[in-house]
Parts: C-alpha cells; sequence; structure tokens
C-alpha cells in the first residue's frame, strides 16, 4: 500500500514543524490541522508511519467498531502505561478481557442505582461548606468531591484528604507523560529507567502508590464485610486472581480514570454555566422543580459534625433524592452532553494499526497511528450547527445526527467502563450543587486549557459562592 495515499497533509520541513507544535500545545495543532486540511489529515511520522487525524463518524465507527480487531491502543499510551501498568485502559489482549469481565459487571446499569445515595452524600456534603461569598478553586473542589466519590462507593476508603496531593501527582504524571511521548522508542523498561529521572515522574509515583497500597491493606486488615465492593471483586473474584501487581494496576486505573475525567467534566460545565446564564437559570429552575428548592444546609449543619467530617447523608436532606428523579432532570443532562461535546476529557482516542487497512478513503499502512479526536469530531461544522456555541437544547429529543458523531466516552470493545456511572454521578454532583449555591467565575478570569491525557483547566479556576 502507498502510505497515506489520498489524504491531505503537510511533509518535509513543514511536517517537522507541525510535530513541533504538536509537542507545544497538541490539541491546537490538531485544531489547526484540521482548519487547514479538512478532516482527514496525515502527518508524516517517519518513512512508513505517519499519523492520521479523522474527524468523520465513518472514521470513528470503521477504526472503533466495525475495524477493532485491526487496531491496538497507540504509542501514544505507553508513557502512561509506565505509570498504570496492566489496568483496564492500557492492557490488550487476554489480559485486558480478563480484567474487563472482572469490572464490567459492577457497572452494570441494574447497580448503578445502588451508588446514587453514596455519591449524593459527599456532593451535598461539599456544598454544605461552601459559604456564601467565598471565592473557591472550582476545579481542586470537584477533584476532591469525585475522588471522594470514586473512593467511597467504589473501594470502601475515605481518600477526601488525599485529594490535594492526588491532583499534584496527576498533573505531575500527565505532564512526564506527554514529555515521555518524545521517548517511547526507549520501550517500557527504557521509559521506566527514564522516569527516574524526571522528579515529577517519581514523586507522582510514589504518591499514587502510596494511596492504593493503602487502598488494599486496609481492606486486607478489615476483611470483607457486608456487600462485597468493587476492591472485594478484584481481591478474590479474577479467574485465575489478580496478582498482587494486577490488583495494583487495576485499583490504580479505577481510581485515576474514575475521578479525573468526570471533575474535568464538571469544571468545564460549571465553567460554561456562568458564561451562559440564561442556560443556568433553566437548570436552577429544573432543579428546584424536580428536586424542591432546599438547602441542604438549612438547619441540619452541625459545625461539629462538619470538623468530624461525619455528617450523615439523612442529615443533608438528600435520602429523598430518588433515582428516578434522575430521569426527570433533561436539562441538566442536556447541559453535561453539550458541556463535553465543546470540553471532551478524553479529548484524543488513539490507536495504531495492526495491518494495512482502507479508513474510509484513507490508506492507513501497518504501524501508523490513527487519532479519532472527539475534540475535532465534535466542533465538525458537517455535523455541528453553530459548533462553537454553547447550546444544551441540541441533546434534547430526537437527535439525526450520525451515532458515531458524539464520543466523549469512545465507542467499540473499548468504550469507558464507567460510562453510565460518569454520567449519573456528574448529574446528581451538578443537580445538588445548583440546588444550592450559583458560581460564578471570577470577573475577568480567562480559563486557559491543558490537553495532556485529559482536558482540563490549566490554572486553577476561581469562582465565587453564592447561596441560593
Ligand atoms: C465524564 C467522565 C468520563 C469520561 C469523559 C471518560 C472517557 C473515557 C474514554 C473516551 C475512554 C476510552 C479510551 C480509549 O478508547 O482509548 C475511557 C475508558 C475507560 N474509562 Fe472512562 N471516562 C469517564 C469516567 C470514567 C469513570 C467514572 C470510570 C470508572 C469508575 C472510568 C473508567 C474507565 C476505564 C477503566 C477505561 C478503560 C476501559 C477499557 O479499555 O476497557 N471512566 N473513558
Amino acid at each position: 500500500m502507498t502510505e497515506g495515499k489520498g489524504t491531505a497533509g503537510p511533509s518535509g520541513l513543514e511536517a517537522a514543524r507541525w510535530w513541533a507544535r504538536m509537542m507545544r500545545d497538541p490539541m491546537d495543532a490538531y485544531g489547526a490541522l484540521f482548519r487547514r486540511y479538512g478532516d482527514a489529515v496525515r502527518l508524516p511520522r517517519d518513512r512508513r508511519r505517519s499519523l492520521f487525524l479523522l474527524s468523520r463518524p465513518e472514521h470513528a465507527e470503521h477504526v472503533l467498531v466495525a475495524k477493532q480487531d485491526n487496531y491496538v491502543k497507540a504509542f501514544t499510551y505507553r508513557p502512561l502505561r509506565v505509570f498504570l501498568g496492566d489496568g483496564l485502559l492500557t492492557s490488550e489482549g487476554e489480559t485486558w478481557r480478563r480484567h474487563r469481565r472482572l469490572v464490567q459487571p459492577v457497572f452494570a446499569q441494574r447497580h448503578l442505582a445502588a451508588f446514587a445515595p453514596g455519591m449524593a452524600g459527599v456532593a451535598a456534603r461539599a456544598v454544605a461548606r461552601w459559604p456564601d461569598g467565598v471565592t473557591l478553586d472550582a476545579a481542586a473542589h470537584m477533584r476532591r468531591v469525585t475522588l471522594d466519590i470514586v473512593g467511597r462507593v467504589l473501594f470502601g476508603s475515605d481518600l477526601a484528604a488525599e485529594s490535594d496531593a492526588t491532583g499534584r501527582a496527576l498533573a505531575d504524571l500527565q505532564r512526564s507523560a506527554v514529555i515521555g511521548l518524545g521517548a517511547t522508542f526507549l520501550g517500557d523498561a527504557g521509559l521506566r529507567r527514564a522516569f527516574r529521572l524526571v522528579p515529577g515522574a517519581q514523586r507522582a509515583g510514589a504518591q499514587l502508590d502510596g494511596m492504593v497500597l493503602r487502598v488494599i491493606e486496609e481492606r486486607r486488615a478489615a476483611g470483607p464485610g457486608g456487600e462485597p465492593d468493587l476492591l472485594d471483586l478484584l481481591m478474590r473474584d479474577g479467574d485465575p486472581p489478580l496478582s498482587d501487581a494486577e490488583l495494583r494496576d487495576e485499583v490504580l486505573t479505577l481510581l485515576l480514570a474514575g475521578h479525573e475525567t468526570t471533575a474535568a467534566a464538571l469544571t468545564w460545565t460549571l465553567i460554561l454555566l456562568s458564561r451562559y446564564p440564561a442556560a443556568r437559570d433553566r437548570l436552577e429552575a429544573e432543579v428546584d422543580d424536580v428536586l424542591g428548592g432546599r438547602d441542604p444546609a438549612a438547619g441540619a449543619l452541625d459545625a461539629g459534625a462538619l470538623e468530624a467530617g461525619d455528617l450523615d447523608v439523612a442529615d443533608l436532606d438528600v435520602a429523598d433524592l430518588d433515582v428516578a428523579d434522575l430521569d426527570r432532570l433533561p436539562w441538566t443532562r442536556a447541559v453535561l452532553s453539550e458541556s463535553m461535546r465543546l470540553c471532551p476529557p478524553a479529548w484524543t482516542i488513539e490507536r495504531d494499526a495492526v495491518a494495512d487497512d482502507d479508513v474510509a478513503g484513507a490508506e492507513v499502512t501497518a504501524g501508523s497511528t490513527v487519532a479519532i479526536s472527539p475534540y475535532l469530531l465534535h466542533r465538525n461544522p458537517d455535523l455541528w450547527p453553530d459548533p462553537e456555541g454553547f447550546r444544551p437544547e441540541r441533546f434534547l429529543g430526537e437527535q439525526d445526527r450520525p451515532r458515531h458523531a458524539y464520543l466523549p466516552f469512545g465507542g467499540g470493545r473499548r468504550i469507558c467502563v464507567g460510562a453510565g456511572f460518569a454520567m449519573m454521578e456528574a448529574v446528581l454532583v451538578l443537580a445538588l450543587i445548583s440546588r444550592s449555591v450559583r458560581l460564578d467565575l471570577a470577573p475577568g478570569v480567562a480559563v486557559p486549557s491543558r490537553a495532556e491525557v485529559t482536558l482540563r483547566p490549566a490554572r486553577p479556576v476561581p469562582m465565587r459562592v453564592s447561596r441560593r
């Protein structure tokens, strides 16, 4: 096959310039390549291999679903694998299948309802601590809430106190993973050695390993309790059982994949709502109508309990929150969907081709990388009128866009295992925030994004709390 025949894109020195731009700000470079060359772009890497940016639904359907057997996680995941090992996100083949069989049932639709009270309790407790008039860092608070939720709901562990250190470790990890992209030729062992020389990578690894070991050791010491949770299943139900190293890798993967993306989605949503007051008014009206406008803190807060961190869900008036309510919050859900269209936390999904392939006209040679970028797909003007506008109504009622035009959770067999969990959690957290407070971005503050492994705000996000 002739490499990349028929696909537009730069070559020679021009290609080298694009690679340099890619290393500085990959999402910006993806956007610029799209605007310059269209929705199928080829950027040569070496004599035989290229990076293809493919941004039509038929590309996504082909690579992630129809021909998924021909595609493995791209070389770009290799630096991440040094940290996450053989967890679901980064493993392949039989190891991946075994882990997925073990984890997936916990996230089945019929089990999700059981997680709602735990999620609601964490969110309501967090919101109750936000005094009127204070300015807080929304990004850090959303990370705290989502880490606390996965910790408690999936692993029976209280991780809230670790969220700042984990946030710093994750920022270090993501930065190191991007630096590592320039050294993937070293192979896994070489990359691991190279990361020992990067202080941020060392710190991140130590912090995250410490957190995971604590979660596992606490459970080993306590022994299994009532209803088995995800941690119990991981510790005893593998076929064959997971080794200690595999257990560590999977717990770390689920803790990280299970909180950082949802935190980013919620943070972007709060920022967008602060910029689009009509959408926020409608959200507050819906939440008031469905949940009642009660302030969960009213009359229920006992300062001692707050300090001790042992407030009960019932104290906070969320016990009346029924999972069925979530289906009665279509605007809340649409706001989140639209936010993940504009700011998809997983902004690029990348695969390496095993054998030569023709992807809807793009001739991809074996070893080449294909990027199906939700960021580009979600802003393709052929699919989305007014692509830069925030219009949650796109997600109400009948939607006649192609199935793979919207991919915040990926597609095919590697689709996000926690998609249903994340959506339920995000709707719940956003509804509970909106019921009690309004968050406004401090005037004049710009929120630049950082696109590394995930798309998140590059800096703290100062938002002012007004109690409703
Ligand atoms: C808004 C929140 C979330 C977003 C946008 C998101 C997005 C994604 C995407 C796009 C993938 C596919 C990556 C690929 O194909 O290369 C993925 C995979 C994954 N996600 Fe999520 N995710 C979210 C929340 C969660 C949660 C809450 C969990 C767990 C509690 C989770 C666990 C995972 C795991 C384990 C994988 C790997 C699945 C596999 O390869 O079998 N994610 N996620």
